[in-house]
């Protein structure tokens, strides 16, 4: 602008020049004047140019900058938390987003508050578990804390943690109670996914297709794994069925406990992994869970036998069902002689398993090339008189079974 004012001012003086020489000086003047005005549009041209230039330089630093804090919104969690606590151990400030003028005042503060505080927990997590070294020791589920009895193949960076919180609905984990606070705000489970099959009094138990719900099948044998030795079903859950019991309250359906079941088993087994949650544990449930078992094997026209090996705890559980079911139809039993098949059509506990255990109670005699059940009257008796002493005993009451069995494993394999 400064240069158009001047080169205006020259162009005034050669016209005063101009007037006062008034001769051939006139032409001189006119070419000096075109020199310097092309001269001039260069300069301007130049100056333009340059002005666009920086115009495009700051386009492109905004575009930056743009695009750092959308990937710094973006980034998923865990690189939010540990660049919350690489921050938190610097205390340097120099790499972080400008958030400022992104959110309110408020909720910035509020933001860098919880993020300071969450990096502080996981850092004393972190420096409980580098003690200790040797993973999980405690999970927190529902209104539980439990101690875990074996380890379970989490994902490495959960798996340094001392204590795992789960949500007791869909079984997502997390690395803080803070985190399962605010995901149990939203969480969308206020029961097991799947369908409700069974309700009598605060009782449910639903049943979940591992094909559809793969993301909470999973999670429950993670979770399931904890309490479990041997069984090493983590990621195929497609072909079982998984069933929940729970305990209604206000709150929703609490779970209790749980079985898997092959959907297709060629060795016949009704169950693969059985579990009651320790809370829960000796109080009948497990019983509850097996009865259950073998209700759905009966409606399917079939005679099951859990998956082997059986765990210590398992062994006892089954052993003391098979045995109560014996002696509960050796009790009501009226002819003189007793079919093993008749006996495990009915129950549709596999005659294996009925040979065994008549066989440890002693009521099993091979005799003349046939094998006789004994019934041995105080052993009866023990039963009765032990049944009348127990109050409030779990059962399973099949008018409370709303299911049918899916058609490819109706058939019958008896
Ligand atoms: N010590 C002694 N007896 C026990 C114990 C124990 N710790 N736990 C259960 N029992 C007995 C009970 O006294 C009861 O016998 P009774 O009816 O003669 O009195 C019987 O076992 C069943 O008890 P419940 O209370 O009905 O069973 P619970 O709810 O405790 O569940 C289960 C049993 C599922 C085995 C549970 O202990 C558990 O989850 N354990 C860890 C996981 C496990 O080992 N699962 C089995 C693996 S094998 C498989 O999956 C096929
Ligand atoms: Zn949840």
């Amino acid at each position: 602008m400064s240069f158009r004012r001047n080169l205006r001012s020259n162009r005034s003086n050669c016209a005063q020049n101009e007037n006062s020489e008034n001769t051939g000086g006139g032409e001189r003047c006119e070419r000096r004047l075109r020199r310097r005005d092309a001269n001039g549009q260069a300069i301007v041209k130049i100056a333009a140019r340059k002005t666009a230039l920086k115009d495009e330089r700051h386009r492109q630093l905004m575009e930056q900058r743009r695009k750092e804090v959308c990937t710094m919104l973006n980034s998923p969690p865990k690189r939010k938390e540990n660049n919350a606590n690489s921050k938190a151990n610097s205390n340097s400030s120099s790499k972080e987003p400008n958030l400022r003028n992104l959110t309110p005042i408020f909720d910035y503060e509020m933001f860098k508050q919880a993020q300071a505080k969450a990096a502080k927990l996981l850092q004393e997590q972190m420096k409980d578990a580098n003690n200790k070294k040797d993973g999980i020791k405690h999970i927190e589920m529902g209104k539980y804390e439990m101690e875990v009895w074996y380890s379970s193949p989490y994902p490495e960076e959960y798996l340094c943690l001392p204590k795992l919180y789960i949500c007791e609905f869909c079984l997502k984990y997390f690395n803080l109670r803070l985190v399962l606070k605010r995901h149990m705000m939203k969480c969308p489970y206020h029961c097991p996914p799947g369908d409700e099959i069974y309700r009598k009094g605060n009782i449910s138990i639903f049943e979940i297709d591992g094909e559809k719900n793969k993301f909470y099948c999973r999670n429950l044998c993670l979770v399931a794994k904890l309490f479990l030795d041997h069984k090493t079903l983590y990621y195929d859950v497609e072909p079982f069925k998984f069933y929940i019991m729970t305990e209604f309250d206000s709150e929703g359906f609490h779970i209790i406990g749980y079985f898997s079941k092959e959907k297709n088993s060629f060795l016949n087994y009704n169950v693969s992994c059985i579990l009651t949650f320790p809370p829960y544990q000796k109080q009948g449930y497990g019983r509850m869970l097996i009865d259950f078992s073998y209700l759905l094997t009966k409606l399917e026209g079939k005679v099951g036998s859990p998956e082997k090996p059986l765990s210590d705890l398992g062994l006892i559980s089954y052993r003391s069902y098979w045995k109560n079911v014996i002696l509960e139809y050796l009790c009501n039993y009226k002819d003189s002689e007793i079919s093993i098949k008749d006996l495990s059509q009915e129950t549709a506990i596999n005659a294996y398993d009925i040979v065994s255990t008549l066989q440890a109670l002693g009521m099993l005699k091979y005799w003349k090339g046939k094998h006789l059940v004994l019934t041995r009257k105080e052993i009866l008796d023990e039963y009765r008189a032990k049944l009348k002493k127990k109050k409030n005993i779990k059962t399973i009451d099949q008018s409370c079974l709303h299911w049918q069995p899916s058609t490819s494993s109706s058939n019958s394999n008896r």
